[in-house]
């Protein structure tokens, strides 16, 4: 993380973040790009090591993460894909100068709006999830009159060991297709004139702490690719998602990127398929802030709670999976640090963010820590709230890459 106390004030780069507040006001995201540009050139360098005439390994930023129009625009710059879930997000993409040919269109069920729409702009490739969207795509295709490149994500049935809520690889989850239905579908695939079985897929969970569960999923991958091989189907790529955590306490021991890179390339050695990678978190997720004042202090029965002006609308994370985000003030104080319960104005118990010790009065300025993933993209505008302004930071200047947006705005679209 790029932030840092310069005389007792926070910075991100080399700017003070209460020169963004005095402007912007709060809650406000900001974003370093030198952060998440570093982790793109991390994962670049990390893989190039492993490239051959044959393997061209390549990362699809997760837009879902933060699909900001200047995040998106500085990432499609660097020349890589993206995994995108909704025609929404991959309009998005196009929108940055991304080309859709270096997009894969993941998600577990796609409108037939969704599909036409991006196999017009001539999507790389489409990861199916069940037999009815294989049927719909099929019927599209000879629609169309096209040939589309398609892998299918599979359901390994392997346990992330993170929060329940975000563990998709798992039997019971929703997501991917079992083995054995896979292995039926891509020979029926394969016997179709408009459809051309390239890949296969799988993302087993995000913030994922461990290295073990994705080479366990990677093993059970290759089984797939052997069993395709023997039955006259080659792929050409593996397209293992996303998933690597990040270290939301500096306590937390995370796998590096460097070594998620080997542990995922090495297996691969020797062999003719292209690793895909789908990373969101481990890209953008520790160059956010979300920049919040306090509002008021308020006691009661043995408890003081800092009510921020940032709420569950605004960064839902602590709400949906008691997530646990660092929150710093934005002026270190002298005194001694209180116990304060962090809540948000939203009219929910849920709207909380955990306790942290904290030298604060009403007015101060803070800084929620780790909030570049998931944060923003996934604001709602609940108890109509306006949703937060959003900050790029680059080394010493600073501009506003989302306003925050008016009352007026948030009505524009009804009707009386
Ligand atoms: N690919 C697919 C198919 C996915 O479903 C996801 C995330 C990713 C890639 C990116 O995963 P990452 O590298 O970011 O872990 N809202 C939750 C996270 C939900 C992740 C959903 N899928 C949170 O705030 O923790």
């Amino acid at each position: 993380m790029t932030i840092n106390y310069i005389n007792h004030e926070l910075y991100m780069e080399k700017v003070r973040l209460y020169d963004i507040i005095s402007k912007v006001g709060t809650p406000t995201y900001v974003y370093s790009k030198a952060c998440f540009m570093s982790r793109i050139t991390r994962y670049m360098n990390a893989l190039k090591k492993y490239q051959t005439a044959t393997q061209k390994h390549q990362i699809h930023y997760a837009v879902k993460a933060n699909s900001n129009l200047t995040i998106l625009k500085n990432i499609a710059a660097e020349n890589i894909g993206f995994d995108v879930v909704s025609f929404g997000e991959l309009d998005r993409v196009i929108r940055a100068n991304g080309s859709a040919k270096k997009n894969i269109f993941s998600g577990v069920s796609k409108t037939e709006y969704e599909l036409n729409a991006a196999i017009a702009l001539g999507i790389h490739c489409f990861n199916i999830e069940s037999e009815a969207e294989l049927n719909q795509i099929q019927y599209l295709a000879e629609h169309n009159k096209t040939m589309i490149d398609i892998a299918f994500r599979v359901n390994l049935d392997i346990d992330p060991k993170t929060h329940p809520y975000i563990s998709t690889g798992l039997e019971k989850n929703k997501f991917g297709i079992d083995i054995p239905l896979a292995k039926k579908l891509y020979l029926v695939a394969a016997k179709s004139s408009v459809l051309r079985p390239i890949g296969v897929a799988c993302h087993i969970g995000s913030q994922l702490t461990d290295l073990a569960p994705f080479s366990d999923a990677l093993t059970r991958v290759f089984d797939l690719v052997s069993y395709l091989k023997k039955n006259n189907i080659t792929l050409q790529h593996i397209d293992m998602g996303g998933g690597l955590g990040i270290p939301y306490e500096p306590t937390m021991i995370m796998p590096t990127i460097e070594s998620y890179i080997d542990t995922l390339c090495s297996p691969l050695q020797g062999r003719s398929e292209s690793l895909f990678l789908e990373p969101g978190r481990s890209i953008i997720g520790e160059s956010g802030v979300l920049l919040t004042q306090v509002n008021l202090i308020k006691h009661q029965k043995n408890k003081t709670f800092a009510m921020i002006d940032a709420g569950m609308n605004d960064l839902l994370r602590p709400a949906l999976y008691h997530a646990k985000h660092r929150i710093c003030e934005l002026k270190v104080r002298s005194g001694s640090a209180e116990s304060y319960h962090v809540v948000g104005p939203v009219c929910e118990t849920s709207d909380q963010f955990c306790s942290h010790h904290l030298m604060i009065k009403p007015g101060d300025y803070l800084s929620i820590l780790d909030v570049g993933a998931y944060g923003m993209s996934m604001a709602s505008n609940y108890n109509t709230r306006l949703k937060p302004a959003e900050v790029l930071v680059t080394d010493n200047t600073w501009h506003v890459i989302r306003q925050r947006g008016s009352y007026h705005d948030l009505c524009q679209l009804e009707k009386i």
